[in-house]
This record gives structure tokens, C-alpha cells and sequence, in this order.
């Protein structure tokens, strides 16, 4: 709800249609946020404002600006950068076109979307992006998600110092094995694999997505975090 005589504060968030995305919306719109969502499927949240928008297609420039940002209310806005794709490539075999397939997304998306939503952001406003534990470490068979993920650390440092002049804080969350479609996709939906990926974790399960988008809503409330990589993982386990 909000405050007599004081805008409301609005949520723009790329992906709010699943997985963390989703919970994100929720968690905002709980705490009485407005919710506008960027994705090729509705927020299931409701009062959310969705906006169909295809990162892959080239238009989609232009339908933020018309269809998204006329929705964007004066005043505080957290703009989280949640949306990716996690495609399943080497390192050594990787291709131009798909290396730029998941800059794109994953980096690319992030720093346009900073640059057409800046104008609206005012202070106490944040842009926080949604990282992973593969932002500060690699594992095989991930090469292009990898490199995206370590680019949008140096994308949130770069925000900044870029950013905190105008009062605007910015962090890069990161979670762990977090139990959403895109996990299930990456795993082909087995059992035996998701139980092997709960292990991994120091407390024996999967990150629930509403736990990632409790501390992303801690994020956009506190300026003091502000160019910090905060890792939400319930403690990996290395072997
Ligand atoms: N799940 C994990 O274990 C895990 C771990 C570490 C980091 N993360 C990060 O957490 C974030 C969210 O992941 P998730 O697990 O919640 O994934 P998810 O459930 O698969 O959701 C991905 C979201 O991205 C959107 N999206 C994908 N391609 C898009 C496109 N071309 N245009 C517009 N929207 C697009 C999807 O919306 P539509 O399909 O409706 O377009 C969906 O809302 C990602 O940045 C991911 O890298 C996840």
C-alpha cells in the first residue's frame, strides 16, 4: 500500500513470470510495491502489470519503451535484471553465435534496460541483478552461462560506481541450486539429479526460489548494500 501523499514504489523486473522471478513479484507486491513484469508469459502475481516482451527478438527495445516504461511511476523503482538462459556448452567448442545468444540475455539486455529506465530512476531507487554461484566460479559444461555471469559482476560494479552519485545502490544477488524450471530443465528433469544437487548444499536441499526474493526485497530497501556480491546458496559444499 502506499504511503498517504507518497508515490508508490515500483518493482520492473525482467522474468517475473517464474521460477525467482515470480516469487520476486510476489514478495514486492506483498510488501506493497507496484509490480511491472518483462517476459514472454503473464506474472501470475496478482495486480502485477506483465508485459509480453521477447528479449530474443529485436524489437523488444521498443516494446519497453511504449508498453513498459508508461507504467513506471514517479518516484522509487527497483529495476532487478532476473531473466537469463543457461544453455549446456564447452569452452573449448564454443561458438560466436552462441556465446552472443546468452551475452545477450544474460548481459546485454541488463545494461539497455539500465540505460532506458535510468531517466525514471530517482534516489533511493536500485538496480539489482540476479547472479548465481557461477559468478565467481566455473564449473564444466557452462561455459557461455559462466562468462555471462562473471560479465553481470562487473556490470553491477560498474553500476555502482556509475549509479551511487545519484543515490541509486545496486547488488548482485547469487543464488545457488534453486528449485525452479530452469534448474529442472538444466537437469532434465531427474530425480536422482535434483537429489544429488540438494546434497550439495550444506543444508541438504534446494534454495527455495521466495528465499531469493526475500533477500533481493532486503536489497532494494537498504542503501547500505550497496556493490556487494551476495551469495544465497545455504553454503555449497566443495568437494
Ligand atoms: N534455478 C537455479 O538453480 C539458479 C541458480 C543460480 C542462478 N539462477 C538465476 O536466477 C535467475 C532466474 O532463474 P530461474 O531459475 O527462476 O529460471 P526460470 O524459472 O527458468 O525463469 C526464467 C525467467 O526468464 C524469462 N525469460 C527467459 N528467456 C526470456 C526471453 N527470451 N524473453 C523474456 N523473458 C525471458 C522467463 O520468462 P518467459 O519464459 O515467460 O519469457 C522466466 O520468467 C536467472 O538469472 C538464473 O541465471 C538460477
Amino acid at each position: 500500500m502506499a504511503l498517504a501523499g507518497r508515490p508508490m514504489s515500483t518493482l520492473v523486473i525482467t522474468g517475473g513470470s517464474a521460477g525467482i522471478g515470480a516469487a520476486t513479484a510476489a514478495a514486492f507486491r506483498g510488501a506493497g510495491w507496484k509490480v511491472v513484469s518483462l517476459a514472454r508469459r503473464p506474472c501470475p502475481v496478482n495486480d502485477a502489470v506483465s508485459v509480453a516482451v521477447d528479449f530474443a527478438q529485436v524489437s523488444w527495445e521498443q516494446v519497453v519503451q511504449t508498453e513498459a516504461l508508461p507504467h513506471v511511476d514517479a518516484g522509487v523503482v527497483c529495476l532487478v535484471h532476473n531473466a537469463a538462459l543457461l544453455l549446456k556448452d564447452d569452452a573449448l567448442s564454443l561458438t560466436a553465435e552462441r556465446l552472443r545468444q546468452v551475452l545477450e540475455l544474460n548481459v546485454v539486455v541488463p545494461a539497455v534496460l539500465n540505460r532506458l529506465l535510468a531517466p525514471r530512476l530517482q534516489e533511493g531507487s536500485s538496480v539489482l541483478y540476479v547472479g548465481s554461484t557461477l559468478s565467481e566460479k566455473a564449473v564444466a559444461r557452462t561455459a557461455s552461462y559462466v562468462t555471462s555471469k562473471h560479465a553481470l559482476v562487473g556490470l553491477m560494479r560498474a553500476t555502482c560506481q556509475d549509479a551511487a552519485p545519484r543515490g541509486i545502490h545496486t547488488a548482485c544477488v547469487c543464488p545457488g541450486f534453486t528449485d525452479t524450471e530452469m534448474l529442472r530443465a538444466h537437469t532434465g528433469g531427474k530425480a536422482e539429479v535434483m537429489a544429488a544437487l540438494s546434497s550439495l548444499s550444506g543444508h541438504q536441499r534446494l534454495v527455495k526460489p521466495e528465499e531469493v526474493a526475500a533477500l533481493l526485497l532486503v536489497c532494494a530497501q537498504q542503501p547500505v548494500i550497496d556493490g556487494a556480491v551476495i551469495h544465497a546458496n545455504l553454503g555449497q559444499v566443495e568437494h
